[in-house]
């Protein structure tokens, strides 16, 4: 079996540093040659080397600047790449700015034809490494995720469970979270796994519309039902045939348009504003709200047969603050998408960063995280979001905890840190934070830190 070579491409403007690489590299690559930065990047573009020789002072009238250029644009292509630099005696002080542009490693001249085998080698080999990272960390992105809703905390494992469970029934599910927590999302989800997919998935917000526009804005009016009324229009229930309607903030409904709904429910039949004849309809109802149902039927706002009616199956969204380790999860997701979208490449979290994030309150929950990250993505000058770059307003909620919540919360940040820059070693993070182990191990699980987070 012949096994495939590693593809090394040489960028050097010396007719005989190329010669003499070609030789000495044959046997063991694939060699490509350039001998300038424009058909270098047409290279690159077209043959994906995984290792870069780039001299460092490409052209000799350019007085270095064009080897740092090449750089810059490869890096700029794609940041993952292996360059390394060829430098001369003269121009070795520049290898260190090289490096800190982002090129792997540098030789220099004259070539050492053992050394430079041992680094093409090891940066192939570090380059496969990072492939199947990506490729196991894809993979277990996907894992965590139901549609487009990402978790793996145990209450979102439990959400999923439902979905699974209830998609494909025709009952009504009645989903409970505070804003922001993704409750049109698991609505979708629903819809999307249900048997009535391919059919329309009609969300209607209860509390933006007036209420005497709602009703028929759900219904549809006949001509002349009232003034304005032109002619015969649909209404959302109709239009959603076949298929799903998700009425959203359904506490904001008015007493009087419960009662419609809840025809709706017992007889599946609905009559436009105006209209005579009742209309059949094969609608799923799904139904979310932020507020406590429950009150709103004590001060006798919500009608309990059609709390009764809606809430067959009820699934309850957990607050951000409430889903752990999700928060670093759904963070770095909604920075590859933001990198995505605005064509930026940041990298990482700040260790400061991720701990903030775990500390912040959340009020917005998963919207807030996701509007933070897009900002941090848009701000951001390093490829590292940093705490300032998020602009959590931390301060001003601390001033309304409690002196036991402020310790408690001291005390987590302070282990996390611990636990992060002596990366998980337990004795050594005990010694710094002047504890015994055994303390240490008790706040861990007080806390709930897992020390496989650090490592
Ligand atoms: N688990 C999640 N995974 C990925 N994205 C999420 C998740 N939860 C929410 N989002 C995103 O957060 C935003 C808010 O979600 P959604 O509109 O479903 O929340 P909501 O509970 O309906 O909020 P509101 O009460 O403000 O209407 C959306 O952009 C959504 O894509
Ligand atoms: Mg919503």
């Amino acid at each position: 079996m012949k096994i495939k070579k590693g593809r090394v491409l040489v960028v050097d403007d010396d007719q005989g540093i190329r010669d003499q690489l070609m030789w000495a590299l044959k046997d063991s690559y694939e060699v490509l040659l350039a001998e300038d930065g424009p058909s270098a990047m047409e290279i690159i573009r077209e043959q994906k080397p995984q290792v870069i020789a780039l001299d460092i002072s490409l052209s000799p009238f350019a007085q270095n600047e064009e080897g740092f250029e090449v750089l810059r644009k490869i890096m700029e292509l794609d940041p993952k790449s292996k360059v390394i630099m060829i430098t001369g005696n003269e121009t070795k002080h520049l290898a260190l700015k090289a490096i800190k542009m982002g090129a792997y490693d540098y030789f220099t001249k004259p070539i050492d034809l053992q050394e430079i085998k041992v680094i093409i080698n090891r940066a192939i080999y570090i380059g496969k490494l990072e492939q199947e990272n990506e490729l196991l960390l894809e993979k277990l992105q996907a894992e965590r995720r139901f549609h487009d809703i990402i978790g793996s905390c145990p209450q979102m494992m439990k959400v999923f469970d439902i979905i699974g469970r209830v998609a494909t029934t025709n009952a009504t599910v009645l989903i409970y979270g505070q804003s922001g927590t993704g409750k049109e999302l698991v609505a979708k989800a629903i819809h999307r796994q249900s048997l009535r997919k391919g059919k329309s998935f009609m969300p209607i917000n209860c509390g933006a519309i007036p209420e005497n526009l709602l009703e028929s804005e759900l219904f549809g009016y006949e001509k002349g039902a009232f003034t304005g009324a032109v002619g015969r229009r649909k209404g959302k229930f109709e239009l959603a045939n076949g298929g799903t309607i998700f009425l959203d903030e359904i506490a904001e409904l008015s007493l009087a348009l419960q009662v419609k709904i809840l025809r709706f429910l017992q007889e599946r039949e609905i009559e436009r504003v105006g209209g005579r004849e009742a209309i059949e309809l094969d609608v799923r109802i799904l139904a979310a709200t932020n507020k406590d149902l429950q009150q709103a039927m004590e001060k006798g706002v919500f009608r309990e047969d059609l709390f009764y009616r809606l809430s067959v199956v009820s699934i309850a969204l957990p607050t951000l603050r409430e889903r752990g380790d999700d928060i670093t999860l759904l963070a770095n997701s909604f920075l590859n998408q933001y990198n995505k979208e605005y064509g930026k490449n940041i990298k990482a979290f700040s260790a400061g960063a991720l701990q903030e994030l775990q500390t912040y309150e959340w009020p917005g929950n998963v919207r807030e995280l996701e509007n933070k990250v897009k900002r941090a993505v848009i701000m951001t000058r390093s490829n590292l979001v940093t705490p300032e770059d998020l602009d959590l307003q931390l301060s001003e909620k601390s001033g309304k905890l409690t002196l036991r919540q402020a310790k408690d919360r001291l005390e987590k940040k302070l282990i996390r840190e611990a636990l992060i820059k002596n990366r998980a070693n337990i004795s050594r993070s005990a010694r710094e934070l002047d504890v015994s182990r055994a303390t240490l191990y008790d706040m861990l699980e007080k806390h709930q830190i897992g020390k496989e987070d650090f490592s």
